[in-house]
């Protein structure tokens, strides 16, 4: 399966830091001699459009990191997946845990949120996991599968969506679950989306939180891992050069 390395760069860059870090990226891509991840960068909303004029013909393709539910309106302040699709945008990152947290995006939202991004001929990237208190209470499994139930649509085929696992105490901390946590999560996960949908086992399942240059490789090597999301790591060139290039042909 087709691995993914994902760039959010959250609030983080000015215009000038995006243009050359997505400059370097596309330059980076461009002379590559073997086969890499696809990378997504996925800027604030006023870099959306310079870092696609950076990318554009390339390998890279280019994400936003939320959107709102409905195609236009009286919504200020929002971004619509309408005008994320007018500038070229491919993939949304939905339900991120700084969202759920600090925006207080519900589970019905986020549903919206996943089936406008698909209706509008994007992938969302949903985000799925478990804080520290439910992972101590042995709660993880059941959290990303009531998650999975409460905010994937109705209908979806496997490459309308991109599920990527990320534990809540895990971000933003260098604390990351052991391989063998990881490969459990995942496999939980792909059960259920094979439960929710025929070919939901095909849908790509990613790993997010504290993935840095040294320990991309073992990620990206783990069963059911399909790619990584990463965060602080991908803020500068060579550190997320690196991160895309731990990954084995
Ligand atoms: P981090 O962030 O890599 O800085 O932990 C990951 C994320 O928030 O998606």
């Amino acid at each position: 399966m087709q691995q993914y390395v994902v760039a959010n760069w959250k609030m983080y860059l000015n215009t000038k830091e995006a243009h050359k870090l997505s400059e370097s990226m596309s330059k980076r891509m461009q002379e590559a001699e073997r086969p890499l991840p696809k990378l997504v960068l996925c800027p604030s909303f006023p870099h959306l459009i310079p870092v696609f004029e950076n990318i554009k013909g390339t390998a890279i393709s280019l994400g936003a990191q939320n959107c709102h539910t409905e195609k236009n309106g009286p919504h200020t302040g929002e971004v619509s997946p309408e005008q994320l699709k007018d500038i070229q945008a491919e993939y949304v990152i939905v339900g991120h845990s700084e969202r759920r947290r600090h925006h207080n995006e519900s589970s019905e939202e986020i549903k919206a949120k996943i089936e406008a991004v698909i209706a509008h001929g994007m992938i969302p990237i949903l985000c799925i996991g478990e804080t520290i208190e439910e992972r101590r209470s042995g709660k993880t499994l059941k959290k990303v599968q009531q998650q999975l139930k409460d905010e994937t649509p109705e209908h979806f085929t496997p490459n309308q969506l991109i599920i990527a696992y990320e534990p809540v105490w895990s971000i933003g901390t260098n604390l990351t679950p052991t391989e063998k946590e990881i490969e459990e999560v995942h496999g939980a996960i792909r059960y259920e989306l094979q439960q929710i949908q025929p070919n939901g086992n095909l849908v790509p399942i990613l790993y997010g939180g504290s993935v840095n240059t040294k320990n991309a490789a073992a990620l990206l090597k783990c069963k059911c891992v399909h790619g990584v999301l990463v965060g602080r790591h991908a803020i500068n060139a060579d550190n997320l050069w690196a991160v895309v290039t731990a990954a084995e042909e």
